[in-house]
């Protein structure tokens, strides 16, 4: 029997079916275990070329420093905005992600959150089990999705992508922001975020987390965004300046949001007793399915063996 090749693994990553494919196939050093984190990197630094981390955890330099022979930064997750990719590319390091396999389930619940905060199906569940339907009559109505409105998405990538099509089938006009118009798509491009925000009823987030996108949504921005105005939060938390969303929607400048991702996850900054109305949660959830984890964790672990074998990397970041 051959060993089985060892790897760090920075922190678990969220699907227990890849964690138990991980144990089968290789020997895993588990760094969220260690008293000393540094410590256990030095003691198996000789084999070690491979770390797997969730895209949003850090692996800093001191530990690539413990570690010199790491070759392979494995993310589970489409998004790596904790990891430093400038800094990885200069030490030799490659980076692997997990996009395309994710796309349309974040897309799909980029769309449950958008009906769900429109047409208040979080609060009429409420309304039925709490038995104010009978105590109290009809529940209120709530806003349209339909009849001639906009999305602006914000980030047209390859979620952007899937979450307009399906916006088109609700028969939705559709524009985006983001750094450059693309000329293959037939929507709408703006260049400044705050004249869209401004033009649009409802804003669906879909860009990468990180420095460049950090508060990306300012107070100017919700304000734009307006009484009406409906935010759809797929992305990362720190797209949004989270400080001046809980005050917007308890004052009504921001008509409503849907959230399924935080500044300080799993924490969240609302005072719910406020926002019964305006406000639906979602706990990071937007790939979170069997299949699409069971999927990411794959398409990881197909990265990582072909690293071992010194072939080509199917999803390289760098
Ligand atoms: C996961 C994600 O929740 O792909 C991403 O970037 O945020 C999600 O798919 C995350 O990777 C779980 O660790």
């Amino acid at each position: 029997m051959t060993a089985k090749p060892p790897i760090l693994l920075n922190n678990p990553v969220s699907y227990s079916g890849t964690m138990q494919v991980l144990d089968r196939e290789f020997t895993v050093h588990r760094l969220d275990r260690a008293k000393d984190r540094l410590a256990l990197a030095r003691s198996v630094a000789d084999g070690c070329r491979v770390i797997v981390t969730p895209g949003h955890d850090p692996v800093p330099a001191e530990l690539l420093d413990a570690a010199p022979k790491l070759g392979l930064v494995a993310c589970f997750g489409v998004g790596y905005d904790a990891i430093d990719v400038p800094l990885m590319t200069k030490r030799g390091i490659r980076v692997t992600n997990t996009p395309d396999v994710l796309t349309d389930e974040v897309a799909d619940l980029a769309m449950a959150l958008l009906l769900a905060i429109t047409r208040r199906v979080v609060k009429a569940d409420r309304y039925v089990r709490s038995g104010d339907w009978a105590g109290k009559g009809n529940m209120d109505f709530t806003p349209s999705l339909t009849g001639g409105k906009t999305v602006g998405i914000v980030g047209l990538g390859r979620i952007g992508k899937a979450i307009a099509r399906r916006c088109q089938a609700f028969n939705l006009a559709i524009a985006y922001y983001g750094r450059h118009a693309q000329n293959e798509v037939p929507y709408r491009y703006y260049g400044d975020l705050l004249a869209m925000a401004r033009d649009v009823d409802f804003l669906i987030l879909c860009c990468p987390g990180g420095e460049a996108t950090k508060n990306l949504v300012n107070r100017a921005v919700l304000e734009a965004l307006g009484p009406k105005g409906i935010l759809v939060n797929v992305s990362r938390g720190s797209v949004v300046e989270e400080e001046a969303l809980a005050p917007a929607l308890a004052s009504g400048r921001l008509g409503g949001a849907a959230l399924d991702v935080f500044q300080k996850e799993p924490t969240h900054p609302f005072a719910l007793s406020e926002l019964t109305e305006n406000l639906v949660l979602s706990p990071h959830q937007a790939s979170a399915t069997h299949e699409t984890r069971g999927a990411m964790g794959q398409l990881m672990i197909d990265n990582i063996n072909a690293f071992l074998a010194g072939g080509a990397l199917l999803t390289p970041v760098n």
